[in-house]
């Protein structure tokens, strides 16, 4: 992992004030954490640090769903914009989707669940790239890379937008990251509390009172 943006335990983000947050959200968020501009900005840089690694081999992109599913967009799109105007090289992407599910509240459940997704034959030796909104204690992603290597890709590298100190962590460290960010609870930007704030543009601090809101 290079390059990672380390965001401070001390660090406060900036007020809800500054930016536009829908109405639906107004009470239950802290702060700002990362605005939708500098969550762009960081993406381009991670396309590109991809972009150099893989070089003309094909690529498998596995978006993790559903919290994945803006970084995986976005990412992708800004690799095919290389793919598009950096003539000599390109890399050949394929796409799929993965749905797991492991939180309910703001806590991890335990276990983790396959409910959905493609047939994982295609990965049989390609290079495969798992992407992937957050990585919490890094069971989930764990537990993923296990299951993956029983298709025997060629190899597999893991971006992840976030990755967040926790003291539970089992040390997993993914190869592209784009924020470090402290042990609080974050919303938007597709992920979500409970299914909700997924559609909030910004990535947020949720606040108490939408844990208690939301909480099923
Ligand atoms: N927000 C959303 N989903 C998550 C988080 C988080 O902070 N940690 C693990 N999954
Ligand atoms: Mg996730």
């Amino acid at each position: 992992m290079t390059n990672c943006i380390k965001i401070e335990d001390s660090y406060q983000g900036y007020s809800l004030d500054s930016f536009c947050i829908p109405k639906h959200y107004e009470d239950d968020l802290e702060s700002v954490l990362i605005p939708y501009g500098v969550i762009h900005d960081r993406i381009e840089r991670i396309a590109k640090d991809i972009f150099t690694d893989f070089g003309k081999e094909p690529l498998v992109a596995i978006c993790v769903l559903k919290g994945g599913y803006k970084f995986y967009t976005d990412l992708i799109d800004k690799i095919n914009s290389l793919n598009r105007n950096q003539g000599e090289r390109s890399v050949p992407l394929s796409v799929d989707f993965i749905r797991l599910r492991s939180y309910q509240n703001d806590k991890s459940v335990g276990t983790i669940e396959v409910i959905g997704g493609d047939n994982m034959e295609s990965v049989k030796g390609k290079n495969v790239l798992v992407v992937e909104d957050i990585i919490d204690t890094g069971r989930t992603m764990m537990k993923l890379l296990g299951l993956l290597e029983e298709f025997q890709p060629k190899c597999v590298k893991v971006a992840s937008l976030l990755l967040k100190r926790q003291p539970a962590s089992n040390g997993y460290i993914p190869e592209y990251c784009g924020f470090e960010i402290p042990d609080k609870f974050v919303v938007g930007y597709a992920l979500d509390f409970n299914e909700r704030f997924r559609d909030l543009h910004h990535i947020c601090v949720v606040n108490n009172n939408g844990i208690n809101k939301y909480k099923v």
